[in-house]
């Protein structure tokens, strides 16, 4: 925002964050951010601070906190949102606006509207946010599309106006904008996280069944997605989708969606969850299955942790969830990751986590390849020979040519594909 020529002023009640950021310093990895962040500090026009009443003389206040899992239940945790509004509210002025970017179940922006306009002059509009880890930047500053949910009548004429000042930019370059209730808009963000990971589970499925029949699910995903009605992106056979947003958007999306009696309308969300986890299951078997039955104490290396590449995030990463339990099976694991190590290493302090490629692999009977990281996409037999013991790769992420692997004595097992 401050990019874009606003005056801002981020607030956090985490004080080592914010102590951070105003160094110029992001608390987590995203290409392109740091240079973003030190930049827009230079201009004098981004500040941080811990003190909710440091927001006042803004005119647009940004609701940005998370909505994770709850425990004991698939539901979202609106804990932070509700404790951002209620703090936020008496330092609302007279014709301000609430943006609330956070995915929320369908219902909360009704209610937080409820709250806010009760306790000061201010509106709500709800204002979904659609960017991807890893292209955080790209997508913040060139959206793809914008959604305004707004309230009804004049207040909803001017949170409009507010909201294409805010997005004027966007706006001039033509970006899409659609323009609607509450309602829709918090809809708009769980259906489409919902159906990106439909599309992810149902390749998936396909590799399921690719592996009974011995067809080749990267060759059926592309010659599928040449249709422009099915399209290849993420049509990625792998171990599956993590993260996050997908898994934890649709289990709050079925929790929401049983509140409101209309659970079966997406049931298939549950299958789709199913048929993701069982990657992560099948990459183990394969992994168990290559050391003959019997991973104890047999080295593996597992080549990345993040969830996917350009991102240092572990949250419910496939990858991670894999080599915990190789781990658990008694394998001798040893993982590795540009950019999620450090992550990795404090949640899960029990695995062996090296900093170097050549490390990782060091005496490895088997390999496996769980986050498409440009380093590991492009690795070539002869990097890994010099260290490993053994030559077999299992590749998680379908990331490798197995003619190449193969042509060099390789046995090369890929998701889905013979
Ligand atoms: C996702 C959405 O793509 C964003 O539009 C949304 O704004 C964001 O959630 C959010 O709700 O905040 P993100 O979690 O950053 O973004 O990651 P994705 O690029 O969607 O990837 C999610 C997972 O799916 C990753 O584990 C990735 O490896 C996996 N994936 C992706 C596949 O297994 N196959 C594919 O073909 C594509």
């Amino acid at each position: 925002m401050a990019e874009l020529g606003h005056e801002v002023i981020g607030i956090d009640v985490d004080a080592a964050k914010i102590e951070s950021l105003t160094r110029g310093e992001p608390t987590f990895f995203e290409p392109g951010l740091p240079e973003i962040l030190r930049s827009a500090i230079a201009t004098g026009r981004l500040t941080f601070s811990t003190r909710m009443s440091d927001v006042a003389g803004a005119s647009v206040h940004f609701l940005a906190v998370g909505t994770p899992q709850q425990r004991g239940s698939y539901a979202a945790d609106l804990t932070y949102v509700d404790a951002a509004v209620e703090g936020l509210i008496p330092f609302l002025a007279d014709g301000d606006l609430v943006v609330g970017k956070s995915t929320v179940p369908v219902g909360t922006a009704e209610r937080l509207a409820g709250l806010v306009t009760a306790g000061s002059g201010a509106q709500l509009a709800w204002n979904p946010e659609f960017l991807r880890e890893g292209f955080a930047v790209k997508d913040t500053i060139s959206p793809d599309r914008l959604v305004y949910g707004l309230p009804p009548g004049d207040a909803g004429v001017r949170a409009k106006a507010q909201l294409d000042e805010v997005y004027a930019t966007a706006l001039a370059k033509d970006t899409p904008l659609v323009t609607t209730d509450y309602a829709t808009a918090e809809l708009v963000k769980v259906s489409a996280n919902a159906f990106l990971a439909t599309k992810i589970s149902f390749i998936n499925a396909m590799a399921e069944i690719a592996e009974v029949t011995g067809a080749d699910v990267t060759q059926l995903a592309d010659a599928i997605g040449f249709d422009g009605r099915i399209g290849r992106r993420f049509l990625g056979a792998g171990v599956g989708f993590g993260g996050g947003c997908l898994p934890k958007d649709i289990r709050a999306f079925t929790a929401r969606a049983e509140e409101l009696g209309r659970g079966e309308s997406v049931a298939f969300l549950k299958e789709v969850d199913k048929i993701n986890l069982r990657r992560r299951d099948r990459v183990v078997n394969l992994v168990v299955d290559a050391l003959g039955g019997e991973p104890y104490e047999k080295r593996v290396a597992v080549l990345g942790l993040a969830f996917k590449p350009f991102s240092d995030d572990i949250r419910d990463s496939p990858a991670l969830d894999v080599a915990v339990r190789l781990h658990g099976l008694g394998a001798a694991v040893t993982a590795t990751d540009p950019e999620a190590a450090a992550n990795a290493r404090r949640v899960h302090p029990q695995l062996t986590i090296a900093d170097s490629l050549g490390d990782a692999l060091r005496d490895a009977e088997v390999v496996v390849l769980v986050t498409e990281w440009p380093e590991f996409r492009g690795l070539q037999p002869a990097d890994v020979e010099p260290f490993t013991a053994g030559r077999t790769i299992i590749d998680g992420r379908n990331s490798l040519d197995p003619v190449v692997w193969r042509a060099a004595g390789w046995t090369y097992v890929g998701l889905g594909r013979p």
